[in-house]
């Protein structure tokens, strides 16, 4: 497995694997990576003939106030954790390669990005559509890997793609947890012992609110009650947001029918987390 840096060493790598005409699989991340990348790396490992994992933290998609100088990263950590779950390829790019000083073009889509994270976040999900636009337009791959852990920007991906007319599938991944149910998180790190404890009410709010879809409620607001009432329980969970959404277009919705996406940000201390759970039509 390769590490490379440059957009002109991916592009020959590529090109030569498919004059063999073998399958190009992405899975684009950020780094400091977990079991749940690795999940979608070997997803793509089953599914292609070759797999590029791309490991850049991408500034434009961090707002002024957040943890872009901060943000956790270890490539020697990624690099053996790539190479067991049997990638071919690492791009790890210098910010410098991806946007030259005069960088000005970037990819805005209105509609699905403005509620949920779009709207403590107004500017990640122009930041992450060009990046991605841009990793496919470098790449090139047959199918590309994303986790249903970032529901908003699975959704997002798909209208880009659909949109853009980008020749790509896109894999969705099931979301990996800790034992206690947490959701993997580079951003987990931030947590002080205290705030992890404390971090497991997300995901034992959302299973609240599932047993109540379960048992067979309609109603979008009660659902949300009921999640907002177990994390108003731990005193150092601040909630963001509690949302029903339609699962494709991200609109709320009132009453569960279609696919729905029940989403939920909450800040732990100073570190936000989100988690989600999809209920299928
Ligand atoms: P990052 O947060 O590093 O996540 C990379 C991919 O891993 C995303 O598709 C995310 O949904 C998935 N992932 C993270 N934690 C997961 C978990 N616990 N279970 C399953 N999948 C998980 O998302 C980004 O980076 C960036 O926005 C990116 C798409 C790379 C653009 O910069």
């Amino acid at each position: 497995m390769k590490v490379v840096k440059t957009i002109a060493e991916v592009r020959e790598q590529v090109k030569a694997w498919k004059a063999e005409g073998l399958r190009v699989g992405l899975v684009p991340t950020m780094g400091f990576l977990h079991e749940g990348h690795q999940s979608l790396i070997i997803k793509a490992v089953e599914e292609n003939d070759r797999v590029v994992v791309s490991d850049f933290v991408n500034p434009t998609q961090f707002g002024p106030k957040e943890d872009l100088a901060s943000y956790p990263r270890d490539i020697e950590h990624d690099a053996k954790l790539c190479e067991e779950a049997g990638a071919d390829l690492i791009f790890h790019p210098e910010p410098e390669e991806m946007y030259a000083q005069d960088y000005c073009t970037f990819v805005d889509m209105d509609g699905l990005t403005k509620g949920l994270c779009g709207k403590t976040r107004p500017t990640h999900f122009r930041g992450v559509c060009s990046v991605v636009a841009k990793l496919f337009n470098i790449v090139t791959p047959d199918s590309a890997y994303f986790g249903q852990k970032d529901a908003q920007q699975l959704a997002v991906i798909r209208r880009m793609v659909r949109d853009l007319n980008f020749d790509i599938r896109i894999v969705a991944c099931p979301i990996i947890r800790e034992e206690d149910g947490l959701a993997k998180s580079s951003r987990n790190t931030y947590l002080n012992t205290e705030e992890r404890a404390a971090a497991v009410v997300l995901s034992r709010a959302l299973n609240k609110g599932k047993a109540l879809i379960e048992s067979g409620e309609q109603s979008a607001a009660k659902v949300k009650d009921v999640i907002m009432e177990e994390l108003c329980k731990e005193p150092l969970a601040r909630v963001d947001y509690v949302e029903v959404v339609d699962a494709d277009s991200i609109e709320p919705i009132k009453e569960l029918k279609g696919n729905v996406l029940v989403a939920i940000a909450v800040y732990i201390g100073k570190t936000r987390l989100i988690d989600n759970f999809i209920v299928e039509e």
